[in-house]
């Protein structure tokens, strides 16, 4: 049976890792300080995995965790562009430092691999549409240039120390489990929690920016793909489905699922905000056999069925 560790596997992409692992058979230790993670994501599973409250900060701590492991899954993170905007300091130290100590704990531990969920924000601004992996990245906001980072470390590490590290920039990802109720949340769960209490969401902007929305069991499938490809020590690959849609599109299609109509509300386009995001997934489906299942009416009728149980759960 082979240990691994999930950093931020009680996150909502996290738990969705953790719980893949686990039905392939893995031995899988949690790190997550339920600063953005909850305990509730990883319920059903609670009595099978290893759960260390470990804060990535905490170098120490990490290198007890990591011990013996193979693999490591580097999800922990402040995430949220809005957030890292108000919250530069917290956000950098979370998210540059926690990732310098977890890529050092792996080379001290002699982890083989470690998979790090980079972001689609480190493209910022580029105009070319969709976006590849040999372009310039142009981070718009804190937490843009923070995952970024972590990307330069993760190449670094390899070149300079022979650590298997490999960084998927995750797209957009939305599905179960992804929190609603923060002002920071993705705007799919937003949307849906809106759509289910009836209300109009705010859109910021004129709504026509658009993302690559990608269901989150496809981007956890890549990452399992990604612990296992040949040669990819130091590379960056999109994690994305291919796809863009406006968020006028979104929210049009939403309300048409549940057969109502409620006109979104428009406020002023946020600091630090991409315009438009897709990803090229070329070099995903060469390298890590990237196959996108999911499309996004699939991924949406899912995650807002989950949403409606939640609410009724209440
Ligand atoms: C960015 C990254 C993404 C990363 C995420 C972490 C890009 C292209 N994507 O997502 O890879 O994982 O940060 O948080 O940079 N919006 C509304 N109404 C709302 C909430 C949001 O209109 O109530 C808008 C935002 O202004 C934005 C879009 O929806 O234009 C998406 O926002 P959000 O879901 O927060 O993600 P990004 O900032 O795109």
């Amino acid at each position: 049976m082979r240990r691994v560790v999930v950093t931020g596997g009680a996150g909502f992409i996290g738990s969705a890792l953790v719980r893949a692992l686990l039905a392939r058979g893995d031995r899988v230790v949690v790190i997550d300080n339920l600063m953005t993670g909850r305990e509730d994501n990883l319920a059903e599973v609670a009595d099978r995995i290893e759960w260390e409250r470990d804060d990535i900060r905490d170098y120490e701590a990490l290198v007890k965790a990591f011990r013996g492991a193979e693999v490591v899954f580097h999800l922990a993170a402040i995430p949220s562009v809005p957030r890292s905007i108000e919250e530069p300091a917290l956000t950098h130290d979370v998210n540059v430092n926690g990732t310098f100590n977890v890529f050092r704990a792996c080379l001290a531990t002699g982890v083989r691999r470690v998979v790090y969920a980079a972001s689609s924000s480190a493209y910022g601004d580029t105009e070319v549409l969709p976006k590849v992996e040999t372009m310039l990245p142009r981070p718009l906001s804190p937490y843009a240039a923070q995952k970024l980072m972590g990307e330069y470390y993760a190449r670094v590490f390899y070149l300079c120390y022979g650590l298997e590290a490999v960084s998927l920039r995750y797209f957009n990802v939305y599905g179960p489990r992804q929190d609603p109720t923060s002002p920071y949340s993705g705007v799919i769960s937003i949307f849906l929690r809106a759509l289910l209490e009836r209300r109009s969401p705010t859109i910021y902007g004129d709504g026509e920016q658009s993302r690559d929305f990608t269901y989150v069991e496809d981007v956890v499938a890549l990452t399992l793909k990604a612990a296992d490809a040949p040669n990819v020590g130091g590379k960056v690959y999109n994690a994305g489905n291919g796809q863009r849609y406006t968020l006028n599109y979104v929210w049009g299609l939403l309300q048409r699922l549940e057969g109502v109509e409620l006109p979104a509300q428009y406020a002023p386009a946020r600091p630090g905000d991409v315009r438009h995001s897709q990803a090229d997934i070329t070099a995903a489906v060469r390298d890590l056999g990237h196959s996108p299942q999911f499309t996004l009416e699939e991924g949406l009728r899912r995650t807002l069925e989950w949403q409606r149980a939640q609410l009724r759960r209440g």
